[in-house]
């Protein structure tokens, strides 16, 4: 399968985000990544519905929403009618974990589960199958622009063994300081699809540096 990329808003012009948007819609990548912090699950505040229906007014490509907040269950509704088509929530967060992936699927959007960089991909294993996407954290969630953790390398591996031992159709998702060096030992080690932020959006080109990620 080809490499999707899934540049992250959350390093966007947010006085230009139609513009960011458009960039995006014109350029080589296949997703949109929607970060969604509550200042509880996470130390950082990101932005909530209003900005995500505003995005998906303009946005050409599917709306991959990454939750870093605490009961996600009782917003599943709200994401999908402010236009998410991917819902990926942190294991972390969700004592029901295997309810919610219902719920998501249920509302009608894909489902996916994020992994803090202590949480172990084994722990997967019994709703692998249920699953959509496996979002494997390569920084503590919260903030873009900061620097790789080279575990998460492993955990790829990992993730790519769980999903063929159980039959699984999900993709393996990498979040947090990917770049041209991260994203091509990521992709070796089997990742579906890389999310990048800072490296996109602090380039004097972000669609050059999308289309260089695209074809790594
Ligand atoms: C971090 C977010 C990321 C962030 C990635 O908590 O989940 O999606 O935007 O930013 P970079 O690519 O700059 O590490
Ligand atoms: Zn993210």
């Amino acid at each position: 399968m080809a490499l999707l990329i899934s540049p992250s808003v959350l390093s966007c012009d947010f006085a230009n985000i139609q513009r960011d948007v458009e960039m995006i819609n014109s350029s080589s990548a296949d997703w949109f990544h929607v970060d969604v912090m509550d200042g509880v699950f996470v130390p950082n505040i990101s932005f909530g519905f209003p900005v995500i229906a505003a995005i998906k007014k303009h946005a050409t490509k599917p709306l991959d929403v990454h939750l870093m907040i605490a009961n996600p269950d009782q917003y599943i509704e709200e994401f999908k009618k402010a236009g998410a088509d991917i819902l990926t929530v942190h294991y972390e967060a969700c004592p029901h974990l295997h309810r919610t992936i219902q719920a998501i699927k249920a509302a009608g959007m894909k489902a996916g589960v994020a992994l803090n960089p202590h949480t172990p991909v084994d722990l997967l294993q019994d709703v692998i199958r249920e699953l959509d996407l496996v979002l494997i954290m390569s920084v503590n969630p919260g903030f873009g622009g900061q620097k790789f953790i080279q575990n998460a390398v492993l955990k790829v591996e990992q993730a790519k063994n769980l999903i063929h031992r159980f039959g699984s159709h999900a993709l393996v998702e990498v979040d947090g300081g990917v770049n041209l060096e991260t994203g091509t030992e990521l992709v070796k080690a089997g990742a579906d699809v890389l999310v990048a932020g800072s490296f996109v959006f602090g380039s004097s080109d972000p669609k050059a540096t999308i289309a260089d990620l695209k074809s790594i």
